[in-house]
């Protein structure tokens, strides 16, 4: 089964780094002809801080940005978050990004390959984590934790990962694929009964 994997760009402030590291991952996800791949910049989709009247829960945007964010999360069988670390918590862009939805994420798998220094992003990760958990996103368990990632990038931009990297996304896809697969009868079936937004 193909499945429609977006892999979201968490950071959108001048001069990120989150770009270099997502184009590795698309590539990589590229390769694999389960996975029909969209690369999604938060910075294009340009979404402001929550200014919907309605909560969430109800779906009723009166904004296009957030009906077009929507539909792009909607289209999604499973998510690739690239996320760096900004106080040890993942970036309020991605945060509010989450928020501004609710049952567009449900049941969808998603991996998460994070960034920083020593620490890898790794306590962005796990916030993160919690906070996908509670839109009802599967967080897997395998991650792609990057330390020092400017040790990974090239003078020519270009973002280069090592092994165990490499072993870790090939690790995390084969599973997002699984639990994608999984998932997706159950949402086209809960959508036939209109109880999920599940894109045609
Ligand atoms: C507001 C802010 C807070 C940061 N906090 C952390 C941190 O907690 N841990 C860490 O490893 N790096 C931290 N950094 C450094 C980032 O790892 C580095 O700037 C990285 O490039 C951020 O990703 P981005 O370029 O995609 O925004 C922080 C950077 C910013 C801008």
């Amino acid at each position: 089964m193909t499945v429609n994997l977006k892999i979201i760009i968490g950071s959108t402030r001048p001069g990120r780094v989150g770009p270099t590291i997502a184009r590795w991952v698309e590539a990589f996800a590229s390769e694999r002809e389960q996975f029909d791949v969209e690369l999604v910049d938060l910075a294009e989709v340009g979404l402001p801080l929550l200014d919907e009247a309605a909560i969430p829960f109800f779906g009723q945007y009166q904004h296009e940005h957030t009906k077009r964010w929507s539909t792009i999360v909607s289209q999604a069988d499973a998510f690739v978050f690239v996320t760096p670390e900004y106080n040890f918590f993942p970036p309020a862009s991605l945060v509010n990004a989450i928020q501004v939805l609710l049952a567009e994420w449900g049941r969808k798998p998603a991996g998460i390959v994070s960034y920083g220094g020593i620490s890898a992003g790794l306590r962005s990760a796990q916030a993160l984590r919690q906070l996908l958990g509670n839109v009802n996103v599967h967080a897997l368990a395998q991650m792609v934790p990057i330390p020092n990632f400017a040790e990974f990038i090239g003078e020519d931009g270009v973002f280069r990962p090592n092994q165990p990297m490499e072993e870790g996304a090939a690790g995390m896809l084969e599973e997002l694929h699984k639990w994608a697969a999984a998932l997706k009868p159950l949402r086209q079936a809960e959508a036939r009964d209109g109880a999920h937004p599940e894109a045609a």
